[in-house]
């Protein structure tokens, strides 16, 4: 089958890795021969938004609407305060489409250490929700320099919003071996939006009867997290505090760059997006030193989402097998670029 994929590599290090990604992609489509993949790249970055004041040009939404997925590296530069790139190019997609679940798995991959002695036990799904919450531009500032100023950040909650988001967890967890969802929220503190999130979930959990549950503050979930990874298996929680407890899960796992992440619109009305869940990283820009494991498991994921299932295993075993011979970028202890990772993957897909 082919596939139609819309390639927006951004900035800094999300160029490099997606470049390595679609070479494992290429090696993996002409080895199996199972799939084919057509894509076309676009230019929208920081650099771009320079030039042209903005990062997706009129019209470019309904044009990116016309794709099977995105495949996305990232966003992020010196010359753009973070605010305007990320509500530039990043949140007007996965808003713009939809995309209202964000998927991020951890795992210690194999000949990679974990910072915890037990990392081994980590085998986590981190949902996010990723449509509204912290993140739903809500809020505003007066009377600037004054100081009267005042700064607001409001969270949005909406029962739509939360009911799918949970329905999705758990629609999630059922398929995986141990069944147990943790529910994250910080309804001691926040008494209105987060109590709504606390109620709409044990509703929600009354259709799914084999869906074991438990629930944890946000704080004590960081702590949960480093000192019993067992006890954990499918996570969900709100855009911001998922934002952060899935970058300490990428951390716990190895290093920021393995993670990666799928945007999805589960109705499939427009296009899903997936990413590496780590930024530009400015410190290693231009190096040839950034991980594309991450956006290799990425593509992994683009696959399944595809219906490509066969293929995205065979990816997901070539990783394995490069990350176990010891081919590490230096962000895993290592001395490999790039180029020797990504040499590492096709060899063993072609090996496949
Ligand atoms: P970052 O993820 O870019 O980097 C954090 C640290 O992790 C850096 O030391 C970096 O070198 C390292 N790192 C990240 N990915 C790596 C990889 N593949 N291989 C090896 N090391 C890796 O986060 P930071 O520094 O907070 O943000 C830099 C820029 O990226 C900012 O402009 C930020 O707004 C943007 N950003 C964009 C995201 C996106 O497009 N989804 C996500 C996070 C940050
Ligand atoms: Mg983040």
């Amino acid at each position: 089958r082919t596939h139609k994929i819309a390639v927006i590599p951004g900035d800094g290090i999300g160029t490099e890795v997606l470049a390595a990604g679609l070479e494992a992609l290429e090696a993996l489509a002409s080895h199996t021969g199972s799939f084919k993949l057509v894509t076309e790249h676009f230019p929208w970055s920081s650099d771009y938004y320079l030039k042209h004041g903005h990062y997706i040009p009129e019209g470019g939404l309904a044009k990116l609407k016309t794709f099977d997925a995105i495949f996305f590296g990232a966003v992020g530069s010196q010359q753009v305060p973070d605010h305007v790139s990320l509500w530039g190019l990043r949140l007007p997609i996965c808003q713009g489409f939809d995309q209202y679940a964000n998927v991020r798995p951890a795992r210690v991959l194999p000949g990679v250490k974990s910072p915890l002695v037990n990392g081994k036990e980590i085998d986590w799904v981190v949902i996010r929700e990723n449509s509204e919450g912290e993140y739903a531009g809500m809020g505003g500032r007066s009377h600037r320099g004054l100081p009267i100023e005042v700064g607001t950040e409001v969270a949005v909650f909406t029962r739509t919003g939360v009911e799918r988001i949970h329905r999705f967890a758990f629609e999630l967890a059922r398929k995986r071996p141990r069944k147990h969802l943790t529910l994250v929220t910080k309804s001691n503190a926040q008494r209105f939006g987060m109590v709504l999130w606390d109620e709409v979930f044990f509703e929600v959990a009354k259709d799914y009867p084999d869906v074991k549950t438990d629930r944890e503050l946000v704080d004590a979930m960081t702590t949960r997290m480093v000192l019993k990874p067992a006890s954990i298996d499918v996570m969900v929680a709100t855009n911001l505090h998922a934002d952060i407890l899935s970058d300490l899960a990428a951390a716990l796992s190895g290093s920021l760059g393995i993670a990666p992440t799928a945007n999805l619109n589960p109705e499939r009305t427009f296009p899903s997006m997936f990413e590496p869940i780590h930024g530009s990283a400015f410190d290693i820009t231009g190096k040839g030193i950034a991980n594309p494991t991450a956006t290799f498991w990425t593509a992994a994921m683009m696959l399944e989402h595809l219906g490509e299932e066969s293929a995205a295993k065979t990816l997901m075993a070539a990783i394995e097998k490069a990350t176990a011979s010891g081919v590490h970028t230096p962000d895993l202890g290592g001395k490999a670029r790039t180029a020797d990772v990504t040499q590492a993957v096709c060899d063993a897909i072609r090996a496949t």
